[in-house]
């Protein structure tokens, strides 16, 4: 059984009604349901952790690095201006995908660069909650190779 924490950054928590025509109508909840309802197929186990505040963000992650195999992490607005989150990930020796559920590449100019993301092992970016999905699978494989 592989540990892995899924990290939502801010707003997320607004999933369901926030921008529903961006982000979709599903609310976090229900996608983290969705995801403990495929984690046992896959020999996982999930700890869900959102926040909206970037120091606890790095705390979670050097939580992880310490407790879990591996991270899933929606960075949110911090994709696009954390170098500290960047750091965090770095720092740990653990693989972490990046995941939007938006595709940042056709959005606004300023969405189009992730500057965590080239701290990760890989960025899903525009398949909606199916994102955090393909996120376990990619993890999956990962620990399999090992
Ligand atoms: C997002 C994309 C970001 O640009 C935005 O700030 C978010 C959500 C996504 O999941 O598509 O909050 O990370």
């Amino acid at each position: 059984m592989n540990k892995v924490m899924v990290i939502n950054g801010p707003n997320l928590n607004l999933l369901g009604t926030r921008e529903p025509e961006m982000y979709g109508s599903n609310t976090l909840e229900q996608i983290n349901d969705s995801m403990n309802r495929l984690a046992s197929s896959l020999d996982m186990e999930l700890t869900f952790y959102q926040s909206d505040i970037e120091g606890e963000i790095i705390d979670q992650l050097h939580k992880a690095g310490r407790d879990c195999d591996g991270v899933i992490i929606n960075p949110a607005g911090y994709s696009h201006t954390s170098v500290a989150i960047l750091d965090a990930i770095k720092s740990i020796s653990i693989p972490v995908v990046e995941v939007h559920l938006s595709n940042i590449y056709k959005r606004e100019e300023f969405r189009r660069k992730s500057i965590t993301g080239s701290g990760a092992l890989g960025v899903i970016s525009g398949f909606g909650k199916t994102g955090y999905h393909l996120a376990m699978r990619a993890l999956r494989e990962r620990f399999d190779e090992k």
